[in-house]
């Protein structure tokens, strides 16, 4: 006899009013279109001094991730800037991405303020927004990508034109290569892990079922420094619970100790480690050892394993399973993934202190 799957996401239809999910099982799709996007990119730019990626939120991540995967790729250093305005190095020789999903968001236009300001060579991500009017108004250069997104669902057209860009202006190399490579395998991905897949053959389901009611705690290491953050960020915004993450060697030099009296607040925490079969010796050692460690302070251990080859389909694959963890979490206790309503509030409490209204009549100015 057959019949629905009960493995507790049945009732996800009435939960998932806007269908989040369709973001993830979508990814390849959207990738793909966010690099044929990216070819619209015309303007070249002279090879800078630094570069810096100035956003907030779903719109800074792809910097995060663009700074981990370059770093062993670009002798041009990278930042990346979560302020209204820009470090003081910031010159005529820096190249710096302003992106903001919205256009609208009050640091990323201070910052693009400030960039006009110290003439830095600018380049634009965005849909719409205060941001693309003046970018159009005074000429920036911008790439205009769809909107009608949540931010952090948009990460494809985020992070895929600082990618190309970067690419397409000698800065890297390999970009697209990797690109090509990670698509498949995210396709593949969000067919293993999709909503017709029961929690028994479905990693990402059984992954939220072991959570729970706990807090995950994401511990990455090397170019999964931003993967661990977007986990983070996911369970946050999507499942809306606390979490919080961390990065190896770093965490053996503190976090660790604070698991030492923890006593009943262990088992309020899952420790979700990202793995790599090609994971240095030096750092599989620690996450041995940090396991055990963390595993006797009552805190549930669990282990993401990246797929692909590349360094990029294994940040990316990586990043898929915890989008998809963070949506079944949210459908497992009954909750909308797609409103920020805590963030809508602020922004709109914020409205009252007038500071984007300023930063837009500055901009106006110029
Ligand atoms: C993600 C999200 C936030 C925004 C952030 C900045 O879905 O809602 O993290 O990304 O508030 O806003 P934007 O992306 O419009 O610049």
């Amino acid at each position: 006899m057959t019949g629905p799957i009960l493995d507790g996401f049945e009732n996800f239809k009435a939960i998932d009013k806007s269908n989040m999910i369709n973001f993830s099982v979508d990814s390849a799709k959207r990738y793909l279109e966010a690099a044929k996007l990216a070819e619209k990119i015309k303007v070249a730019f002279p090879k800078p001094d630094n570069i810096i990626v100035s956003g907030m939120g779903g719109s800074a991540i792809g910097g995060d991730l663009l700074k981990d995967w370059a770093r062993n790729k670009t002798a041009v250093p990278i930042e990346v800037n979560r302020e209204y305005d820009l470090p003081k190095y910031a010159g005529k020789k820096s190249l710096v991405f302003i992106t903001s999903y919205s256009g609208d968001t009050e640091e990323s236009l201070g910052a693009f303020l400030d960039a006009l300001k110290r003439k830095c060579m600018i380049f634009c991500v965005s849909s719409g927004g205060a941001l693309l009017e003046n970018s159009e108004r005074l000429k920036v250069p911008y790439l205009q990508i769809p909107s009608g997104m949540p931010p952090r669902a948009a990460l494809p057209y985020l992070f895929v034109p600082l990618l190309l860009g970067m690419e397409k202006w000698g800065l890297v190399s390999d970009a697209s290569e990797e690109l090509s490579e990670a698509l498949p395998l995210l396709e593949k991905l969000s067919k293993d892990n999709s909503l017709e897949k029961p929690a028994k053959e479905n990693f990402a389901k059984t992954l939220a079922l072991n959570i729970g009611k706990t807090s995950p705690v994401i511990y990455g290491f090397g170019f999964y420094r931003g993967v661990a953050e977007r986990f983070k960020q996911e369970f946050n915004e999507n499942s809306k619970v606390p979490a919080k993450w961390e990065v190896f060697s770093e965490l053996n030099h503190n976090e660790i100790v604070g698991w030492e009296r923890a006593g009943e607040l262990g088992k309020c925490f899952s420790a979700i480690f990202i793995r790599d079969k090609e994971e240095p010796t030096e750092i599989r050692s620690r996450i041995e050892i940090t396991k055990e460690l963390v595993g006797k302070a009552g805190v549930g251990i669990f282990e993401v394993a990246a797929q692909g080859k590349s360094h990029l389909a294994k940040m990316l694959s990586t990043i898929c399973i915890g989008d998809f963890t963070s949506i079944y979490l949210a459908l497992l206790h009954g909750v909308d993934p797609t409103p920020v309503k805590t963030i809508t509030y602020l922004k709109d409490t914020l409205k009252e202190n007038g500071v984007k209204e300023k930063i837009i009549g500055k901009l106006a100015k110029l």
